[in-house]
């Protein structure tokens, strides 16, 4: 199979936001922390009658009706996320009875855990699915969702809630590619879940921060390494004309182009001193010393500035809107681009993606587009992803008040049996599946507004 990547993709976010400047005056913290500070505007959450089982089952669904595909048509299934609600049974097999009355029941893949790096790793599972020897000719379909939640204080406000499928097959036009992977992965503790009976995360946020930012250039290194020996072609930030990033929010991500272009400028500092001369006397710097030194990265957001704008501002709706998704936070990343862009100005272009999950796991891969703007499936994925603004506008906007008492109740209930969720379907999307009711041995059941 040839040009194997993204044939379809659809994002589902909660139709819930609470407002990151009135979530500031709650919090009773300096106005401006959230919005300018962190760059976000809105965020995203749910109530108890949505659990990742229900993100899941609206995402794919959408998926399914909205590019007219039938269940036999799948062969794998792949599921990243880190919102766990059993320890056993996956997502995965929560979602098979989609595929119920197609009878198709044949369907690889299983569910995958690292922090926000799970969708990634799915993804590659089903890329390298259909270029083996064992595809079966079949599609795959990669889901990847959470609820992100913290407990109260400074991570709050980083939360989220959403879900992306991913539609995977040859000739697609958004191709992977497949060699070209430049990945860091390590032992840290920098957020991580050990309290099996709390949705929240434990997080050494400072930490996190750096290991991000390490990741970043030890992934964007390696790839330059790949494409100097397998492509023998040398790469900078401008070979990439679009490029995403795990979003945790938006400000993060700024300054990661700037740690692109701060590894850009210590290979070829002449390149850079010419138009911002004050650089002069950064260009001896160690870039491992550079971690926590704000002076750099505030010199390095300014002199990416016109980058960041023409390669990654417009990834970041969802980000700034919904918040992290973590799994889904790239891939929202990504459908955030195609919702902005038209099939002429993406056709032809390379789309860098970073992906991190905390504990950690890293990798900096691309998408190449295909050259035909008249080519129907990307114009389908054009057109799918254009909605996603006005469906941001229409969601319900909920007091802070309103918000922590929504996270009081799933924090009660979050592993309870014989309960029936409180939450209104009345504010519920039409299409988006919840929770009915668990049962007295846990079984969860949904239904479909
Ligand atoms: N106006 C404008 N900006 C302000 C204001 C203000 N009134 N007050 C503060 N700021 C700025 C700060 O200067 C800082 O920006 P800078 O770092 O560019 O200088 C920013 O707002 C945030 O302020 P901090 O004091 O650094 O925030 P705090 O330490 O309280 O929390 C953090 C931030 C650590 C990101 C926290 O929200 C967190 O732990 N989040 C979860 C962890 C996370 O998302 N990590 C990312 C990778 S892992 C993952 O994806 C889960």
């Amino acid at each position: 199979p040839q040009n194997v990547g993204i044939v379809a993709i659809e994002v589902y976010f909660p139709n819930y936001y609470v407002n990151q400047a009135e979530l500031e005056a709650h919090d009773g913290v300096a106005a401006g922390k959230y919005t300018i500070g962190l760059g976000l505007n809105n965020m995203g959450f749910c109530s108890d009658r949505e659990d990742i089982n229900s993100l899941s089952l609206t995402v794919m669904q959408r998926l399914m009706e909205r590019n007219n595909l039938s269940y036999d048509q799948i062969g794998r299934l792949e599921v990243g996320t880190e919102t766990i609600v059993d320890k056993s049974k996956s997502t995965k097999t929560v979602l098979m009875q989609l595929f119920k009355d197609s009878g198709n029941s044949e369907v690889e893949g299983i569910d995958t855990t690292n922090a926000c790096y799970g969708g990634t790793n799915a993804l590659f599972n089903s890329i390298n699915w259909v270029e083996s020897n064992s595809w079966d000719g079949r599609y795959a379909v990669v889901v990847c969702g959470d609820i992100a939640i913290y407990s109260v204080g400074s991570a709050r406000c980083t939360g989220g809630a959403g879900a992306c499928a991913m539609l995977i097959g040859p000739d697609a036009p958004v191709v992977m590619e497949s060699r070209l992977r430049g990945s860091h992965m390590q032992h840290v503790y920098d957020f991580y879940k050990p309290n099996m009976t709390s949705e929240y995360p434990t997080v050494d946020g400072k930490l996190s921060l750096t290991c991000y930012t390490t990741s970043v250039d030890k992934c964007y290194q390696r790839y330059k390494d790949k494409a100097a020996t397998i492509l023998n072609k040398k790469i900078t930030l401008d070979t990439f004309d679009k490029f995403c990033f795990h979003s945790p929010f938006c400000k993060l991500v700024q300054k990661s182009v700037g740690r692109i272009t701060l590894n850009d400028f210590l290979i070829d500092p002449e390149r850079y001193i010419a138009e911002f001369p004050e650089l002069q006397n950064l260009r001896d710097v160690k870039i491992d010393e550079t971690y926590t030194d704000k002076n750099i990265e505030k010199t390095f957001v300014t002199v990416s500035n016109n980058s960041f704008k023409q390669k990654t501002k417009g990834s970041l709706l969802l980000a700034g809107e919904v918040g992290n998704m973590y799994t889904a936070s790239l891939y929202g990343g990504l459908a955030s681009l195609f919702a902005i862009s038209s099939a002429e100005t993406l056709a032809g272009k390379r789309i860098g993606m970073f992906s991190y999950g905390s504990g950690s796991a890293a990798t900096l891969y691309s998408f190449r587009v295909v050259d035909d703007a008249t080519n129907s499936k990307l114009i389908n994925i054009i057109n799918n992803a254009a909605d996603i603004p006005a469906r941001l506008e229409s969601r319900k906007k909920v007091s802070p008040d309103d918000f922590v008492k929504t996270l009081a109740i799933r924090e009660d209930n979050h592993s309870s049996n014989n309960y029936s969720p409180v939450g209104s379907t009345e504010d519920l999307c039409p299409g988006t599946y919840y929770l009915a009711h668990v049962d007295d041995m846990y079984r969860r059941r949904y239904e479909r507004k």
